[in-house]
Parts: structure tokens; C-alpha cells; sequence
């Protein structure tokens, strides 16, 4: 064997890439002793044995969404492979989208994804593009998006069973990849054939390059119709498989989180709002092929001048907290690193916990580099009294508006037939079959109360400043200097406060950057922009179908005397209405993939977060929460 690469140390809880050896240009694992991919002939093997294997060709032909499922995203060869093909099909060139999801529990680090993929000439701008967007081994989903969106890969990073158990998706066309059977039985046992089998639409296709037994029975026992049919070069024969069988219909999560049947195919879906919510979910509905016109009016809070989007970074594993790290990563995966111009995040008053919040996040260094205060210092030409990290991917927040398709306000939502009629200030109307609330800190046409809390944020513009950082730093407010000021942000405020924020923002700044902040004392404020967050009391976004609470409050009514009873029944939802909101301080972060979920959840595509986390951002869960406490669920009548 040649170029051994070391097992690389990875801080917990990222995954550790695999120890791998290397037959020319071929990786093998070291903890099986198997392959990634043939040696003689990989992309012949991925062809014959999975897109022919499954018909892709033809199975793909007329479809508007297709979605690719595989155990074993190793080198993303197969991936590589699939979308190569479908660049080459009609299909490519319609509205729509092909999903791509692949369970992985060793990430390979992203220096050996590229050598590994550098046997494949052909392939070369996709693997480039791959590796580009490779994440970190953090444990979880990942969304990627290619060819303007019309490429959605989802990788699980984690042990294949618990991975699929949380996937949300109809599969149509499934490639069993893990290492060979007997050597690595947990990629191929009983659990994982069921939760990959509770995924696969009526009809999906399966192949793999196995003719194990064991396989041959597992996928038999969950309604697979398995032929065995001669296997590629020195395999004796391998197998294809048909799901015979309707997927059940029972949703495995919380009963009151179980998403009403897809509907954004039965006609338009009308986006209400124009901030970075509305605009996110508009680009992914449309990247799924879903007819959608957003309207909206106003000056969004999404508007804010010298904002920026840095990740919310703790120690904690909660759903927040993995929301704040998966919509960052998918926020910067396609931004070209850019040292020079990174944002550095100070950490002031982090003590030591500032080194167990690096340990943690020991992502590579084109996405963060710690940096000590006098490095800081050097960095701002400012004196910072904290250590800090350096983004080089992280973008500013962007003061931009995507123009509404119908710019005006909506005033009335009425049902009319299946769908709604919106009607707008102008008196004109339009029906569409679904809406999606996006409406930020006014919520007068959301018809279900929840407890969003508005906090109002001031940010000032400081015209002819003395200094300026050299870059743009955050420090618990952030300043950004723009050719017509140096931005300071921004305040918290309980009520919307008009009066000069300099002082407070100067006051917050000189915890971090002392020397700054004294010399700005000074500088009038040439500007202030005022806006409104809306957020949450468990600070997660409100994202999902509305309901009724007096319908919520009878259908579990029993979980106040146990709160685990299996018999209350799913969500009745309000009809074809769907709100995001609560995106408090963090829209530019959380908005993209957002955007992603809402559109997977109307399209029936894949979700793009674990279950639980979409659970988790459920509309719903406040009145859960209050009816287990014995309480009566907000606006249900007493
Ligand atoms: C001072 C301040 C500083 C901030 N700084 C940052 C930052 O640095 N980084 C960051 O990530 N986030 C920052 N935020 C938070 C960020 O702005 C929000 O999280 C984000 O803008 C929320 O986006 P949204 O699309 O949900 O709502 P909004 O951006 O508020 O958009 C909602 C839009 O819908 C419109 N609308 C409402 N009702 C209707 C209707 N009936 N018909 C038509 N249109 C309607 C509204 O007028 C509004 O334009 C800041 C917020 C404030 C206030
Ligand atoms: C043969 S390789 C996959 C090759 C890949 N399809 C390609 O195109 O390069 C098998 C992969 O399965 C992964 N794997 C094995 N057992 C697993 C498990 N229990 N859970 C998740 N991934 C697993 C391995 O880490 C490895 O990357």
C-alpha cells in the first residue's frame, strides 16, 4: 500500500474521517479492509450496478422531482455519477429538481474526497463543486445545492440507521453502497431496511452490488421484490429490487408535528412577505418546480443597513443550538473563502470557555480561525481585549429586498374553493392553493395567536468616523464600515425607541474594542435605522402549518393527564396555510435553509433538517407545551 493518510484527531462531537489506505488511486478502509469504489473501472461499476441497476433514465423521464436515496455517501463517486446524467437528460433543463440523499457515518475530509475523485477526469467540475461545499463532520443533515439550485444533495452524517430514522422523504431510486455485508453487517441489518423501505415510494427501485443472502432476505421481508442478476466484471451476481409495497401512512414523530399531505403541485402557492424568509422560500419552491408568486410590501426588517451573518456558536446541543450550526454551514458552503475581507467575531467575558467553544468548533480553517486578542488587535488595527474568530466564508447581512412578483400589501385572507383568495390594498385579488406566511413582526393576517415577542434594534450610521476596524467585527453588536459611515449595531429594545442608540452601542463596543469606542465618543450619527425582530420564547424559528388552538385544545386534551398518550391523533391544520416566523436576530443565517424546509414540506421532497429539528420549529409546539402543563393553549377560548 501507498500514501497511507493518517487517522486525523477530531474534537467531539465531529465525526472521525476514516483512516484510509490507498491502492494508487484508489482509497481503501482501513477498518474493513474494503474499497470505496472498483479499482479498475469505478464510474463503469457506479453505472452498470446503480443508474442502470435502477433505470434511472427512464424511471426519471416526465418527473418534475426525483429523489435518489443511497447508503454510503463515501467519495460521492455514485453522486458524482447520478447528477452527471441527469445534466445530460431532458429532465435537466425543466423546472424541477433531482434530490440526492446519502447516509455517511466517516466523512472522508475533504483533501482525500479530492484525491479520490481526481481519478475521475471527466468529473472534474462537479467533484470541484463537491468539495467546495464539502461540511464539516458535524453529526446531522446537510443540505447542498448545485446547478442553481436544481441539485439538492442531503447527506446524513451519522450511523446509517439513526440517520434514516429521522428522514423525511419519498425515495425513488435507492443504491445500497455500504462496505460488503459481511464485514460491515450494521449498514445492511434489519433496522436499516426498515427505515429506508418506510421512506421508498410505492415502486421505488433498489440495486447493489451484493447477492448476499442476508440482503436478499432483509428487503424481501420489507415488501421488496428481489431478483438476483449478473453482477459487474468479477462479481458472479448482485441484486435489483422493486417496493412492492404502499409505504404506511403513520408518521413517526410526534402525532401533532405529522405534516399535512403535500399540495404545492394542486396550483400556485402565494408567498406573503418580501424579507429574507420570503424570498428564501420562494427560490427553493421555485427550484422544486412549484408555481409561486410572492407578494409582499413595506420595508422589511431584512432591510437593515450593516448587519452581518455570523453563526450563534455555543457548547450546548439542543435544537437551537444545531440549528444555528446546520444553517450557517448551509449559508457559507457556496462562498468562496476570502481571508482578507473576513469577519472577525470577538468573544468578550468567554474566559476559558472561549478555548472549549474552539475545541468544539474545530471546523477547517477557510470557515474559521481562531484568533488570540493581539492577533485580533493586529486584524482591526484597534486594540481588542478579547480573543475572537475569524469567518472567512461569513457574508455581511446584504441590505437587499428580491422584488415581489406582486409588490402590495395583502389585507384579507378568505378559503375559496380548496385554496385562498388573497386581496390586496389596491382592491385587486388572486387565488392560489397555498400560502406561506412570511410576514416578520406583523402578523395581522396570521390567524392563529402564538407567542411571538417583537424586540425593536436600532443601528447607527457614524459618518466621517476618526478610525474605522479594518474589517468588519462583531462583539455582541458588530460594526461594518461602508463608504458612507461606519454601521454600529445594534440594540435590543423592549419598545420602539427613537431617541440616539450611539451611546448604548458605544457602550457595548468598548467591552471588546476599548480604544474604538472611545474614539468614536465623539462622532454624531448621521443615521439611524429602526426595525423589528420577532421572536420566540424558546429563541427557535415558528416554522409550519396553522391550526385552530379550540381544535388543538379538544384533539389533546388528553395529554394533559399523560403527556406521552400514543392515541391522540395527527394535526388538524388550518387548510393550506403555512407561517415562518420568529426569525428573531439571526434571518440572513437561518433564512436559506428555512426557505428549503417550507419548500420540501409543500413539495413532499426531502426534508433538509432531522426530523426532530423540524419538530422542533412547529407552530404547534407552544400550545403543546401549555396543554401537558395543565394550561390552556394561547387564544383558545377558557
Ligand atoms: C436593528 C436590527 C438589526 C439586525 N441585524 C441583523 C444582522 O446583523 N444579522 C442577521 O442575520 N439578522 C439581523 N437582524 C434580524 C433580521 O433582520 C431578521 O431576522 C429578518 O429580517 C427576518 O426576516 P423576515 O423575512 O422574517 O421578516 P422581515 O424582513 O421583517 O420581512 C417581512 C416583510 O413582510 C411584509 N409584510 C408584512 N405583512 C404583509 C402583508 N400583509 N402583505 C404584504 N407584505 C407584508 C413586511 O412589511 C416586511 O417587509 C436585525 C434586525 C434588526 C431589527
Ligand atoms: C463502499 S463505501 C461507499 C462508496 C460510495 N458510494 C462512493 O461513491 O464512493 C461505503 C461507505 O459506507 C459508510 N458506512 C459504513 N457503515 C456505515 C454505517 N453503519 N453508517 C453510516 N455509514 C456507514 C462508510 O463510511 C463508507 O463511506
Amino acid at each position: 500500500m501507498t500514501g497511507e493518510t493518517p487517522p486525523v484527531p477530531t474534537a467531539s462531537p465531529l465525526l472521525a474521517p476514516p483512516a484510509l489506505d490507498w491502492r494508487g488511486t484508489t482509497p481503501v478502509d482501513r477498518a474493513t479492509g474494503d474499497i470505496y469504489f472498483n479499482a479498475q473501472d469505478g464510474r463503469g461499476e457506479t453505472e452498470g450496478v446503480f443508474l442502470a441497476g435502477t433505470g434511472l433514465a427512464q424511471t426519471w423521464a416526465g418527473r418534475r422531482r426525483f429523489t435518489v436515496g443511497e447508503t454510503g455517501f463515501g467519495t460521492g463517486l455514485n453522486f458524482l455519477c447520478t447528477w452527471d446524467l441527469w445534466r445530460r437528460t431532458p429532465e435537466a433543463r425543466r423546472p424541477g429538481r433531482l434530490h440526492f440523499v446519502s447516509v455517511e457515518g466517516h466523512p472522508l475530509t475533504p483533501g482525500d474526497l479530492a484525491r479520490a475523485l481526481a481519478a475521475f477526469p471527466d468529473l472534474a467540475p462537479l467533484a470541484r463543486q463537491l468539495v467546495r461545499q464539502w461540511p464539516p463532520g458535524e453529526p446531522g443533515f446537510h443540505r447542498r445545492c448545485f446547478d442553481d439550485d436544481r441539485v439538492a444533495l442531503t447527506l446524513l452524517f451519522g450511523p446509517a440507521a439513526h440517520m434514516l430514522s429521522q428522514l423525511e422523504a419519498r425515495v425513488d431510486a435507492w443504491f445500497l453502497d455500504g462496505f460488503a455485508p459481511a464485514a460491515n453487517p450494521a449498514m445492511w441489518d434489519d433496522a436499516v431496511i426498515a427505515e429506508l423501505s418506510r421512506v421508498s415510494a410505492p415502486g421505488a427501485r433498489l440495486a447493489t452490488y451484493t447477492a448476499a443472502g442476508a440482503v436478499r432476505r432483509t428487503l424481501a421481508a420489507h415488501g421488496w421484490s428481489v431478483t438476483k442478476v449478473p453482477g459487474y466484471g468479477a462479481k458472479r451476481d448482485r441484486i435489483d429490487a422493486r417496493f412492492e409495497r404502499r409505504p404506511g401512512s403513520a408518521y413517526p414523530g410526534r402525532p401533532w408535528c405529522a405534516p399535512p399531505a403535500p399540495r404545492a403541485d394542486a396550483g400556485p402557492v402565494a408567498v406573503v412577505g418580501n424579507g429574507v424568509a420570503a424570498m428564501h422560500i420562494t427560490r427553493a419552491l421555485r427550484a422544486e418546480g412549484v408555481e409561486t408568486v410572492m407578494i409582499g410590501a413595506g420595508e422589511p426588517a431584512s432591510a437593515v443597513p450593516g448587519g452581518v451573518a455570523v453563526p450563534r456558536l455555543s457548547l450546548g446541543d439542543d435544537a437551537a443550538a444545531r440549528l444555528a450550526v446546520r444553517s450557517y454551514l448551509h449559508l457559507t458552503a457556496p462562498i468562496a473563502p476570502d481571508p482578507d475581507a473576513a469577519i472577525l467575531s470577538l468573544a468578550p467575558g468567554e474566559g476559558a470557555r472561549f478555548d472549549r467553544l474552539m475545541a468544539r468548533f474545530a471546523w477547517a480553517d477557510d470557515q474559521i480561525r481562531p484568533v488570540d486578542a493581539a492577533t485580533a488587535s493586529d486584524l482591526l488595527g484597534t486594540r481588542s481585549t478579547a480573543p475572537g474568530y475569524l469567518l472567512p466564508k461569513s457574508p455581511l447581512a446584504a441590505p437587499y429586498m428580491l422584488m415581489p412578483d406582486r409588490p402590495g400589501r395583502v389585507t384579507a385572507l378568505d378559503r375559496c374553493g380548496d385554496g385562498w383568495r388573497l386581496t390586496l390594498a389596491d382592491g385587486s385579488a388572486l387565488d392560489a392553493a397555498h400560502v406561506v406566511l412570511a410576514t416578520g413582526s406583523d402578523l395581522a393576517l396570521c390567524p392563529t395567536p402564538l407567542p411571538v415577542r417583537l424586540r425593536w434594534g436600532r443601528t447607527v450610521c457614524l459618518a466621517d468616523p476618526p478610525m474605522v476596524p479594518r474589517r468588519p467585527v462583531s462583539f455582541g453588536g458588530h460594526a461594518v464600515a461602508t463608504p458612507k459611515g461606519l454601521w454600529v449595531g445594534s440594540t435590543f429594545d423592549k419598545t420602539d425607541e427613537a431617541g440616539d442608540a450611539t451611546a448604548d452601542l458605544l457602550a457595548k463596543m468598548a467591552k471588546a474594542l476599548p480604544d474604538l469606542a472611545d474614539a468614536l465618543a465623539a462622532t454624531p450619527a448621521a443615521r439611524q435605522w429602526r426595525g423589528a425582530r420577532s421572536t420566540t420564547p424558546d429563541h427557535l424559528p415558528l416554522v409550519g402549518p396553522l391550526f385552530a388552538p379550540e381544535r388543538v385544545a379538544a384533539d389533546y386534551a388528553p395529554l394533559a393527564r399523560d403527556a406521552s398518550d400514543p392515541r391522540v391523533p395527527p394535526l388538524e391544520p388550518l387548510p393550506g396555510l403555512t407561517l415562518v416566523n420568529g426569525l428573531g436576530a439571526r434571518g440572513y443565517q437561518t433564512g436559506p435553509l428555512l426557505g428549503e424546509l417550507v419548500a420540501a414540506q409543500l413539495a413532499g421532497a426531502p426534508w433538509p433538517v432531522e426530523r426532530h429539528l423540524a419538530e422542533a420549529m412547529h407552530p404547534v409546539r407552544f400550545a403543546i407545551k401549555a396543554l401537558v402543563r395543565g394550561q390552556a393553549p394561547v387564544g383558545a377560548d377558557p
